[in-house]
């Protein structure tokens, strides 16, 4: 073998051993942590609306099955908005009505756009991606108006979205199996629930109310409907939230 072979394989034997030597030492010696992704980030895990200026906010809008987070948005007219969107599950759309922003919502990304609303009315905005049985009712609004009270950093996110408990219905996913009009899902319809006496697959009747809902809830094969079978699975949803549950199916009465 030629001498010049040797002394190439020597240097680039040498130079592979100093970059693993280097790395070696950039990840235990300073101790560096690589960036996670993006949309574990805490900016992005929960809807916020943050006022820059009177003008100009910054929205970080989560969307997730079935829901967008927040839920309604208010701003005076001329307002600029910068919308950040991400996903925690599923893809899924985010169309503003009347406007050209049209943005998916991929998990592992943030996606951004900048729209300045002018006139005064209510901007629907859709998920327009199908993401999954709720997905019909996975909608949002921008309202802008003059004499409306603004959203901002001071406003809690609940007091902002108009019903908590309809808005959990939809993101708990509640809405895959019990629909609101009567009709029968994999459970039985919320309208009129409560107050309601079922019959149980036991044969023991039973007056829905709030420990019933609660119990359903937690621990769903307990007492099941005699009709339907007990496939609800367990849903992490805290005791305020079930609150917030109750209140909303006591508003879907019977009539
Ligand atoms: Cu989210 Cu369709």
């Amino acid at each position: 073998m030629l001498k010049l072979e040797k002394n190439v394989i020597l240097i680039a034997t040498g130079l592979l051993l100093t970059m693993l030597a280097l790395l070696t030492y950039s990840i235990f010696g300073l101790n560096i942590k690589l960036p996670g992704c993006v949309t574990t980030a805490a900016a992005f895990t929960q809807g916020e609306i943050i006022r820059k200026t009177d003008s100009l906010y910054e929205v970080h809008v989560v969307a997730k099955m079935w829901a967008f987070e927040p839920q309604l948005i208010k701003v005076k007219p001329n307002t600029t908005l910068d919308i950040y969107l991400a996903s925690q599950d599923v893809n899924h759309g985010f169309q503003i009505e009347n406007t050209n922003v049209n943005l998916m919502a991929v998990p592992g990304a943030i996606n951004y756009a900048r729209v300045t609303l002018r006139e005064p009315g209510i901007y629907h905005i859709v998920c327009h991606e199908y993401c999954g049985v709720g997905h019909q009712n996975m909608s949002a609004a921008i309202v802008v108006g003059d004499e409306i009270e603004q959203s901002g950093n001071s406003i809690p996110l609940a007091e902002n979205q108009g019903s908590l408990g309809k808005n959990l219905f939809n993101s708990k996913g509640c809405v895959a199996c019990h629909s609101i009009d009567g009709n029968p899902g994999a459970g039985p319809s919320f309208k009129g629930l409560y107050g309601r006496k079922e019959k149980m697959s036991d044969g023991q009747i039973i007056s829905v109310d709030d420990n019933y809902i609660r119990e359903s809830i937690r621990d769903p094969a307990a007492k099941v409907v005699s009709t339907f079978q007990a496939v609800m699975p367990k849903l992490p949803v805290t005791d305020d939230e079930i609150k917030e549950l109750i209140s909303y199916i006591k508003t879907l009465e019977a009539k």
